[in-house]
């Protein structure tokens, strides 16, 4: 049987608990997960929280631009109330505690992933890289260099990972932190780098679960390349089954708990 793939906990175990919270993290890291996703953004006071959407209204109980408003006041919204319309939460068991349905701050979910008492990948999205010229990926490696994630060779020894669907935002992190490991997200391959080749500076390639679907091919090219292949979001037991199959090196679910058990069957 082909080596399971690592197991990558989307916004955390967001099948349970409410995405991006320290509670759905927490549930993942009790789960089993390899590791982590988060999505990050910046407040107007200079902050990385996680969070996915530009709005608040999905996520939270409070109204607006996420990027208009500073951390006191993001923190002044319940996070942890919403229902994923799929997901079969209940929120006043799961999260008792109202830390756990704060707004989560890149530096808490940091200190989460040193703190887990075992080695926890953390896969970190830049969103909008390009509208604060370079902002966040300071902003971003600055946070790592105080947990030592950041520094210029630090390769395998960090946790970390940095995604985005820009080059320009891996290009810009690279080059603060040369030994981070980067993946480029693509729902589409560009033509040139079909051949399973990336851009200069990027260590693993991320398509979409709909990429390796129509072309299974792509994980074999760019393992010839030396990349390994990190493939989103794989939810559905076939989809986990098809992508152990074709050697994948990583998948992002948001059922992290049900991959486990996929993966585990013989
Ligand atoms: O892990 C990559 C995946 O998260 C990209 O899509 O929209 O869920 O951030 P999105
Ligand atoms: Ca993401």
């Amino acid at each position: 049987m082909p080596k399971r793939p690592l197991v990558v906990a989307h916004r955390g175990a967001s099948d349970v608990s409410p995405e991006h919270t320290l509670a759905a993290y927490r549930r993942a890291v009790a789960a089993g997960a390899d590791g982590l996703e988060c999505d990050v953004r910046l407040t107007a006071d200079g902050h990385l929280v996680c969070v996915h959407d530009r709005r608040i209204e999905r996520t939270s109980n409070g109204r607006g631009v996420l990027s208009t408003m500073s951390l006191e006041e993001l923190e002044s919204f319940d996070w942890g109330s919403w229902k994923n319309p799929w997901a079969d939460l209940d929120e006043d068991a799961d999260l008792p505690d109202p830390d756990l349905r704060k707004v989560l701050t890149l530096d808490t979910l940091l200190s989460a992933v040193r703190d887990a008492g075992r080695p926890v990948e953390l896969a970190i999205e830049t969103k909008h890289p390009t509208r604060y010229a370079g902002l966040v990926e300071r902003r971003l490696i600055e946070a790592l260099d105080r947990y030592g994630w950041a520094h210029p060779n630090v390769g395998t020894e960090s946790p970390v990972r940095v995604m985005s669907f820009s080059w320009l935002s891996l290009r810009r992190m690279r080059t603060m932190a040369p030994g981070l490991r980067t993946v480029l997200l693509m729902d589409r391959v560009p033509l040139r780098f079909r051949d399973g080749s990336l851009p200069t500076g990027v260590s693993y390639a991320g398509p979409s679960l709909e990429i390796v679907t129509a072309h299974p091919e792509y994980v074999d090219r760019a393992h010839k390349h030396g990349h390994q292949v990190h493939v989103w979001t794989v939810n559905a037991d076939a989809d986990v089954r098809h992508c152990r199959d074709i050697s994948v090196d990583a998948i992002i679910t948001d059922r992290p708990e049900a991959a486990l058990k996929t993966l585990a069957e013989p």
